[in-house]
Order: structure tokens, then sequence, then C-alpha cells
């Protein structure tokens, strides 16, 4: 007897999805149980490139998650709203379901998870971070073992296709993005990748994996990439760091951490780190746990067949367990999200962090000692102050602090920029 999976979605992820399931020579085994009951989309006239029974093709995707002889729901549409709903409604009806769906997730996870496991369904999702990367797994499963202490990820391949860009070329970020679409590296609306929300998204469902409680999605600080421009990819290149956009959560005491920094901003990484070198539209994920120290993930963030890869396995995961058991009425407590309070989020003014700031002054005797004289007085140290060059007959100063308190630097940046010989503060990044 074959396990019967409603697709909803036939775009991207969907087709590569349907193409592994249609074809599974040389693959686990398992796959030749699955069959692709009913796919929904939203135009069925629309040209194909994988080859399913017309009859199979619906857009009543209502009637897929209601489907008796569905067994697990695959939601690959992407947007919030139906996907929710059909989420909740394939739940409702004893579904398994499996997502790609960050946006849905970080937003709704507990309303989903809560449901799922009254339920006792699982709801899968190796897909939603880091495309064909296996990191939601590893989370769940093989690092369990750790306290976690941090989780810094590159997740979002627009981004860190566009910051590659800038490095390599010194161009500026508009210029940049404007390639990054002629060659289907960004979207036409790029919002979500630029200004951070895909990688909050992201975040925010590692964090509630890594330390054991929920999160919600509103409590991401978030920067995009938008202001970072050539000049301070140059400085800090010269400095002996690459920027890059990274997604961080950190806690104090692993598991169950009960105070977590949970941040998604354009950062200064030292040219050593393990992340400084993943380039291009890859994704990366560090993880430190005690014992086993770090661990990165590295692969193909997205994409047709990396993404289906992911989703696959989360199939294949569910159909593994239908068949050794025939049921699921007690669900795994290493798949499935059980955790019922809230972490809580330390506030962006409390985070303790290095930062790099870089001003532009009149050339007045005396400014450097100014700026040092302001920063001593909020208790903030200086690893380094430049002069770098001039610009507009403006003297350009760079500054990177030691590990700082956020409240006192910018209590700090708001006096400097009394002072009349700083004209502006061009940049101000973090440090990592
Ligand atoms: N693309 C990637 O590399 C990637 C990587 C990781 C995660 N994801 C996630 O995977 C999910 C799918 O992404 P994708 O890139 O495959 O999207 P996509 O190419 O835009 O495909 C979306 C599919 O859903 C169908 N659809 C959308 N809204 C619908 C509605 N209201 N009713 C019926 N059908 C609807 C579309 O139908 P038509 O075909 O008829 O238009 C299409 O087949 C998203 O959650 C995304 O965030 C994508």
């Amino acid at each position: 007897m074959a396990f019967k999976i409603g697709l909803l979605g036939l775009g991207t992820v969907g087709t590569g999805t349907a193409e592994i399931i249609l074809n599974p020579s040389g693959r686990h085994p398992l796959l030749q149980e699955i069959e692709i009951h009913r796919v929904g989309v939203r135009s069925p006239d629309k040209p194909r490139s994988v080859q399913l029974p017309p009859e199979a093709i619906t857009t009543d995707l209502e009637a897929i998650v209601a489907d008796p002889e569905v067994d697990i729901v695959v939601e690959l549409i992407g947007g919030l709203e139906p996907a929710r709903s059909l989420i909740l409604k394939a739940i409702a009806n004893g579904k398994h379901v499996v997502t790609a769906n960050k946006a849905v997730i970080a937003r709704y996870g507990d309303e989903i998870y809560t449901a799922a496991n009254e339920a006792g369904v699982y709801v899968l999702l190796e897909a939603s971070v880091g495309g064909g990367i296996p990191v939601i797994k590893p989370l769940k499963q093989s690092l369990g073992a750790n306290r976690i202490s941090s989780i810094i990820g590159i997740v979002n391949g627009t981004t860190n296709y566009i910051l590659t860009q800038m490095t390599a070329v010194g161009a500026d970020f508009e210029a940049v993005l404007a390639d990054a679409q002629k060659l289907g590296y960004a979207e036409a609306d790029p919002t979500a990748d630029v200004d951070g929300l895909d990688a909050a998204d992201k975040i925010a469902i590692l964090a509630s994996l890594g330390f054991g409680g929920r999160v919600k999605r509103e409590d991401v600080y978030c920067e995009g990439i938008r202001q970072v421009s050539a000049a301070d990819i140059n400085y800090a290149d010269k400095l002996g760091f690459i920027i890059k956009l990274l997604a961080i959560a950190q806690g104090a005491k692993g598991y169950e951490s009960d105070r977590l920094q949970l941040r998604v901003h354009p950062t200064l990484i030292p040219k050593a780190h393990p992340l400084a070198s993943i380039n291009g539209v890859y994704n990366a994920i560090l993880v430190e746990g005690e014992p086993l120290g770090q661990v990165m993930f590295f692969g193909p963030g997205a994409g047709s067949g990396p993404t289906a890869s992911a989703v696959v396995s989360d199939i294949t995961n569910i159909v593994g367990i239908l068949k050794s058991n025939g049921k699921t009425e007690s669900l795994d407590p290493l798949l499935t999200c059980t955790h019922q309070h809230y972490c809580s989020i330390v506030p962006i003014e409390e985070l303790e962090t290095r930062f790099y700031a870089r001003f532009l002054c009149g050339d007045i005797p005396g400014v450097i000692g100014h700026l040092g004289t302001c920063f001593g007085k909020h208790q903030v140290s200086l690893e380094s102050v430049v002069q770098i060059g001039f610009q507009d007959q403006l003297a350009e100063i760079v500054v990177v602090t030691h590990d700082v308190c956020e409240g006192n630097f910018r209590q700090a940046l708001d006096e400097i920029l009394a002072l009349e010989a700083v004209k502006t503060i061009p940049s101000i990044l973090r440090v990592l």
C-alpha cells in the first residue's frame, strides 16, 4: 500500500519534490512507497515541466486537505494565507504536514504545533531554513546532548550574493541588487530578503529549536543590508573584516535559556572566522554547544532540487514512522515541538557587542580626542581609531570598539553628533 501525498503547490519547490518522488530509482527504497495523489495549484492550465495525470491537478486545495485518502499534506504554496489555514485544516483532518514555509511557521508556529500535538500528527519543516542543508533535524536530534550557546547563520542567499558581489567588484548596493534581479537571484520586490525579514523568520525557528522555547517573531531585532556601502566594505577589508548579514541567536544557559539575544543585522566578521568564506548564494549555520564545540552546516540554501531534497527527507521520515508503527498515537518527542513557554529576549539596548562606526568630521585639530572623551564618558572603550582619508574635505574617521553595551554606545553617539566638528555618522555596524 502506497502512502499518499497531497501536494499544495507545483512551483519551484513543488516541481522539484514531484520530480524526486516520480523518479525514485537509486534513492532510498521508502520513496517507492510514496505516491502523489493530488496536486493543488492556482493556474491549472500553466505548462508544467513535470508529468502528472491531469486529473490529479486541481485548484480546490481545501478538497486536498480534506481528502480521506491523503496521508501527508505537503504545503509548498508559500505566503501566510491560505497556507496557514490549509495547514490547520490538514491537521484537523488528521494529516501529517510537511512545509517549507518559514514565514508561516515563524509567525503561527505556536498555533500550528499546539493543534498538531493535540491531533497527534507531525509537522516537519526541514526545508524552511537553509534550503537543502540539513539543520532542523540535527538541532532536534543529533545535537540534543549539548547545551547550545549560539546559532549564527548566513541564511539568506540573496543578501549573501549581493554582499559577495559588492566585496568582489567594489560596487554599491543598488547596482548589485539590479544585477541580482536580472540574474534571478533577487525577487522583483526584494524587501523580504534585503531588509532581513526572511533571515529573521529563519533565526526565530532555529532559536526555538536550539534553545527549547517558543519565540515571538516580532521579538527578533532586524536590520537589513540597504545601508551597507562599498566604502564600508573597503574599510572593513583594511581592518581585517568582511561584512555579512548574520542571523544570531545567543543564550547564556543553553536549552531552556531564559535570556536570549535574537538579532539579524549586517556584521563585520574577522576574515579567519568560519562564516567569512561563505560566498554567493550559499548558506551556512554555525552552532556552538557544550561539550561539542563548534559545528557548521553548509550548502545550497535555496533552489528547486536542494529544497526538494529537504522536503522529501521529511516525507520519508513520516513514512518511516507510519510504516514501523502503523499509527502515531504518541508522537516522537525528538520530531515534534512540545515547548510551551516563550523565550525571554534581551532588548537590543542591553546587547553587549563590538561596534564599527564611520564619522565625517571637519579637519579641526583634536577631533579624535573629542571622540575619545565622549566615548570614555559612556564607558565605551575603543579597540582602534583610524583616520582613513578625506571625503569632500571632511576627515573620515573609523572607530572599532571593544565589547560595549549598545545603549551606552548610542548615548555616546548622540553626544558626538552634537560636537561642532562632527558632520555625520554615515555608518554604524556591529562587529562579531
Ligand atoms: N524557491 C526556493 O528556493 C525555496 C527555498 C526554501 C524554501 N522555499 C519555500 O517554499 C515555498 C514554495 O516556494 P516556491 O519558490 O516553490 O514558490 P513558487 O514557485 O511561487 O510556487 C508556488 C506554487 O503554489 C501555487 N499557489 C500559490 N498560491 C496559491 C493559491 N492561493 N492557491 C493555489 N495554489 C497556489 C502556485 O500555483 P501556480 O503554479 O498555478 O502559479 C505554485 O504552483 C515557500 O514557502 C518558500 O518560502 C522556497
